[in-house]
């Protein structure tokens, strides 16, 4: 299969898998996306995966639907408008506006929580200080046996994390699961903006932890706006890609995927790709030395301390099929 060909059929599958109601435009759009924008020319699924990540965190595939469902009604289908209109009720984080609630806890409910967001799928990309913000900004709330925290089709997108009692997942009348202290439900709207997929009914008396979306998205929203300025900075400082333009700069700061090693993993560093660390640290490359924000390496290395950066592809595609190519290499 050409590479071009694998990159559309994975996305369309991931996508599909995700939940999300593309229609055929919005996935040519997203493909467009992920191989001029964000320079995947070959198929390599830990970056589409990667790509996905962030459209889908970042709100770029609900902008994409609801642009195409403006220039073209017609074409929606029921499933479509409800994704839209749903996009469209759900609350906008902007940094002028975005303020983290602080809910005081002791440390055995954060060592408890910490504990999930180690695990948990939906928490998996956000690193430690990321977590802990998550953590203060949660509210606790008790639930009475019989009461519906979710609705099945409901538009609310909050995400529960389970402190004590027991509850029921039900859809069209049929008991999926029932859920206990440790367990969490509302993932699904909390990430992809969908209708509730199911209902929860609380079976006895219970207390949970409520994540709010608009917590969840603009903790890392905050962050991004940081990082995309240090790789942006580090690129134009260093002259990375000497026939760029500020423009050619800003489009490839802006498609960045921003990582979290923890002390002790092993970096791979590919052949056509740096790594631009965002902040100080420690890491082993044939001995240990002191690295800095916007350091540019390029081969494997061992991180000693915890690291966060970016890995960025040495060739973009810019506009009219030129390519720069980084000099330095
Ligand atoms: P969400 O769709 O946001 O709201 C309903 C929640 O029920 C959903 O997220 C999941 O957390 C949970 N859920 C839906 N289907 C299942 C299932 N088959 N098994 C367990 N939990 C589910």
């Amino acid at each position: 299969m050409r590479n071009s060909n694998q990159i559309l059929e994975y996305l369309k599958v991931e996508l599909k898998r995700l939940n999300f109601n593309i229609n055929e435009k919005v996935l040519m759009a997203i493909f467009k996306l992920c191989t001029e924008r964000a320079g995947i020319i070959v198929f390599d699924k830990e970056k589409i995966d990667q790509f996905i990540n962030d459209i889908s965190s970042d709100e770029t595939i609900f902008q994409l639907q609801a642009e195409a469902d403006e220039e073209n009604d017609e074409e929606s289908d029921e499933t479509w408008k409800v994704a839209r209109r749903n996009s469209v009720y759900s609350e906008v984080v902007r940094p002028e506006n975005f303020q983290l609630p602080y809910y005081q806890k002791d440390d055995e409910t954060i060592k408890f929580l910490l504990g999930i967001l180690q695990h948990g799928i939906p928490f998996e990309f956000l690193n430690p200080d990321q977590k802990m913000k998550l953590i203060n900004s949660m509210e606790p709330r008790t639930i009475k046996a019989g009461e519906y925290v979710i609705k099945e089709g409901g538009y609310e997108n909050q995400m529960y994390i389970i402190d004590s009692g027991e509850f029921e997942v039900v859809r069209g009348g049929t008991v999926l699961r029932r859920l206990i202290k440790g367990s969490y439900f509302g993932e699904i709207a909390l990430l992809h903006n969908i209708p509730r997929t199911a209902s929860v009914k609380a079976i006895v008396d219970g207390k949970t932890w409520v994540v709010e979306q608009t917590s969840f998205t603009g903790i890392k929203m905050i962050d991004r706006i940081c990082n995309k300025k240090i790789i942006l900075e580090g690129l134009k400082e260093q002259n990375i890609f000497p026939n760029a333009t500020d423009k050619d700069y800003e489009q490839i700061s802006d498609v960045q995927s921003f990582v979290y090693y923890k002390a002790g993993t092993n970096v791979n560093v590919k052949d056509r790709e740096f790594f631009m660390l965002l902040y100080d640290g420690e890491i082993d490359m044939n001995g240990i030395k002191s690295v800095k924000s916007k350091e540019v390496l390029r081969n494997n290395f061992v991180s000693i301390t915890d690291i966060q950066g970016a890995h960025i592809y040495n060739i973009h595609r810019k506009c009219k099929s030129k390519f720069f190519l980084d000099s330095k290499k």
